[in-house]
């Protein structure tokens, strides 16, 4: 039977990851089906019996989309270290009859910005909005980097101070404030939104002051065009802004080498699923 994988999330109308499996099953000539899976949001816990129905029916991997990050984590019998550190996950491996949780958004997004972009963090001033899930899976690949200062802004500055001193001795060069510290801060080369904000069309309540015109803003969502984050960033000078797309097909592809044993290529996918910001 061909190996099965699949995307799990509610809603999951919108999900390009059966796309991005697709092309990178053909590309590597790996002979396997992915589909995408609406899972229940029942608070029973159907979840779980949707994915081990899955696992038991010859299900090989899946990926985990919003809300059931924290259920799949939580669900797993073996966690890495990455997906632990981020508290929830966001792919699954089936082996053995055995659930092991993994989360590539964090290395995705680095990839993206280091690789795809052209940015080392090394040395760089980072600024990272929000203190929710998202910001919490960037932390610790963004430390790995070695950037010269990460700040962490949060509207909840207490949840930010809180992500920091879980990220313990390697927080060195993090600190964590509330927007309104933002202003006595200076300017940042990077600047990634990583609250939900943009998601109800809503602006993180960030001074345009943060921006270095010279640096880059980077929207964690995709597809919503110039978010009103990416215009601000604009019209504050900033030449270089991108939305999620890398990120989502980089952490694909982390997913599909953990699965598969072969790392595909990304940037023609990037290339295909990327829409004009404006
Ligand atoms: P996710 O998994 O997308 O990170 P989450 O864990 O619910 O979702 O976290 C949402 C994040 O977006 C939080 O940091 C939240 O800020 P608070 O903790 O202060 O609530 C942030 N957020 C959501 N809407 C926002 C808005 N309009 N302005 C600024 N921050 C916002």
């Amino acid at each position: 039977m061909t190996d099965q994988y699949a995307v799990i999330g509610n809603p999951i109308g919108h999900t390009k990851s059966p796309l991005i499996h697709g092309l990178f099953a053909e590309a590597t000539q790996q002979a396997m089906s992915y589909v995408a899976i609406e899972g229940p949001l029942a608070p029973d816990d159907g979840f779980a019996d949707v994915v081990r129905e899955f696992a038991a029916n010859g299900g090989k991997g899946m990926n985990v989309t919003a809300p059931f990050k924290l259920k799949a984590f939580a669900l797993a019998d073996a966690r890495s270290e990455r997906a632990a550190l981020a508290g929830a996950a966001n792919a699954l491996k089936f082996e053995h009859g055995r659930i092991i949780a993994e989360n590539f958004d964090g290395i995705g997004l680095l990839r993206d910005i280091e690789v795809n972009l052209g940015v080392p963090l090394a040395g760089k001033r980072v600024l990272l909005l929000g203190a929710g899930g998202a910001a919490r899976g960037a932390l610790l690949p963004f430390l790995a980097a070695n950037p010269a200062e990460l700040v962490i802004a949060n509207r909840d500055a207490a949840k930010a101070r809180a992500l920091v001193a879980q990220a313990g001795a390697r927080a060195a060069a993090v600190r964590a404030c509330g927007y309104g510290d933002l202003h006595a801060m200076g300017r940042f080369d990077l600047v990634v939104n990583a609250t939900s904000a943009s998601l109800t069309g809503d602006l993180p309540p960030v001074p345009p002051g943060v921006f270095n015109p010279a640096g880059i803003a980077y929207e964690l969502a995709y597809g919503k065009r110039l978010t009103p984050f990416l215009r601000l960033a604009r019209n504050a000078g900033v030449h270089r802004i991108a939305d999620g797309v890398g990120m989502l097909v980089e952490q694909a592809a982390e997913a599909f080498d953990w699965w598969r044993g072969v790392r595909p290529e990304t940037a023609s996918v990037i290339d295909r699923l990327t829409v004009p910001l404006d």
